[in-house]
């Protein structure tokens, strides 16, 4: 984030998104080749890496343990791999700035080093909550102390003895769900997570891609510590998460065709699909393989009416960071559309729920939040200004909420957009959007 000043977006009415783009490399995948990159012997290669700051955070925490890494260039990022003993005591705080995955997997990781370390946060990451890390880590002998109510910062004791545990875990997080297994691999026996809905499977994925004997089965993962990471090349597929605003403007926009390249389709992050085709999206898959263990494809999208339905529960994990855009497609559908069961995303960066409600309402939506979702009338967007309360998420569903608006919408707080997607006004300028950035001293 640039310090000591703000961005806001200005976007005017109107337009529509065309042609082809790439958008930016995927955040889930980009932190685990970082994490698995240095625990691993040998050299690894990443290409595709997303250098927003929040996978920077995790470069940096990695290097000031002792890893040696080249780049990011263009993309490319050299790890050279110290083996899962081999990390060293940080001389200072490992600041994760916005960045909850970076946290929590790392909790998960340095829990079983033999140094201390303390984890710490921008402000959002500093509310957020680490006891659903903390408490399972603690019953494998973890000793982490936390801020008040189990927020950051965290100070992970070194020299414990972890033990493997067989976890059932309360949500469906896969940060929970990473940031145990990543403890298991320090940890005396077999450790085993049941989540109680399918999450994004990367870490599981991407251990077997270093190697590691992972088992999973019936939303059971299992592995045994004291194993060993051999290096391997990484080419990170375009992150769905940011396709995701695309998919929605290019839905809302009359006369849009965008082809969205090289963009990861896992089946525990394509929810974003499923829901805006059942809202009558026309979205179509082309070109589909996988690339270094993950499925990939181009999306092609056409703008079509789209009509509000009542989202099912299952299909929520499967799009957790894509409630936002989903929003304002439902905002620009006919009728209503019903979202239960989405109670974590009142702990995202942002209460997701609340923001997005006054976002919509200032925008003159009708959205009635609820404990565990929203209920939203779809009708005419007007312009309006809108608080992001520093989400990048937030900041560009708004972005591209304008296309069906009309008049100007203005968002302010919108430089954490760089947490997972730098460069989001050029491309999505490039494709048509209408949009100006203002920066503006504090
Ligand atoms: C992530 C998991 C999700 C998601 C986050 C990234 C990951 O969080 O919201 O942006 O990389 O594991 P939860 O697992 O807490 O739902």
């Amino acid at each position: 984030m640039t310090h000591g000043s703000t961005l806001e977006f200005r976007v005017e009415p109107g337009g529509r998104l065309e042609g082809r783009c790439r958008v930016p490399g995927d955040k889930s995948i980009s932190h685990r080749a970082i994490m698995l990159g240095a625990l691993a012997e040998g050299t690894t290669e990443v290409s595709g890496f997303l250098e927003g700051e929040d996978c920077l955070a995790t470069l940096k925490a990695f290097r000031a343990m002792g890893v040696r890494i080249d780049g990011p260039e263009a993309g490319r990022v050299t790890i050279h791999g110290v083996g899962l003993q081999g990390l060293k005591a940080p001389g200072a705080p490992l600041d994760l700035g916005n960045s909850g995955t970076s946290m929590r997997l790392m909790a998960g990781l340095l829990a079983g080093q033999p140094f201390d370390t303390v984890l710490t946060g921008d402000a959002s990451l500093s509310r957020r909550p680490m006891g659903r890390v903390t408490e399972p880590l603690s019953r494998m002998g973890a000793r982490i102390d936390t801020g008040p109510e189990g927020r950051p910062p965290l100070t992970i004791r070194g020299g414990q003895a972890l033990e493997g545990i067989d976890y059932e875990m309360p949500m469906a997080s896969a940060q929970v769900k990473s940031s145990v297994l990543l403890a298991g691999l320090h940890a005396r026996g077999r450790t085993c997570v049941t989540e109680p809905a399918p999450t994004r499977d990367h870490t599981e994925r991407m251990l077997t891609g270093f190697g590691y004997d992972v088992a999973c089965h019936h939303g059971r993962v299992c592995l045994q510590g004291g194993g060993r990471l051999r290096a391997a090349a990484i080419d990170v597929p375009a992150d769905i998460s940011s396709a995701a605003f695309f998919l929605v403007g290019a839905s809302i926009a009359p006369g849009s065709e965008l082809t969205l390249a090289h963009v990861g389709v896992n089946p525990t992050r394509t929810g974003i699909i499923d829901i805006l085709q059942l809202m009558g999206a026309d979205i179509r898959l082309e070109n589909p393989r996988e690339v270094g263990g993950e499925p990939v494809a181009d999306l092609v999208v056409r703008a079509a009416p789209l009509k509000g339905i009542r989202i099912p529960e299952a299909l929520v994990p499967l799009a957790i960071d894509e409630f936002p855009a989903l929003f304002v497609a439902a905002a620009c559908a006919e009728g209503e559309t019903v979202l239960t069961g989405a109670e974590e995303l009142r702990v995202k960066e942002s209460d997701r729920i609340q923001v997005m409600a006054d976002g919509l309402a200032a925008c003159g939506i009708q959205a009635r939040p609820t404990p565990d979702g929203i209920v939203i009338q779809g009708g005419r967007l007007q312009g309006g200004v809108v608080h992001s309360h520093g989400d990048h998420r937030i900041a560009m569903s708004f972005a591209m909420a304008a296309l069906r608006a009309q008049g100007s919408i203005r968002i302010q707080d919108c430089a954490n957009v760089n947490t997972s997607f730098p460069g989001f006004a050029a491309l999505a300028g490039g494709a048509g959007l209408n949009i100006h950035v203002k920066e503006e001293g504090v």
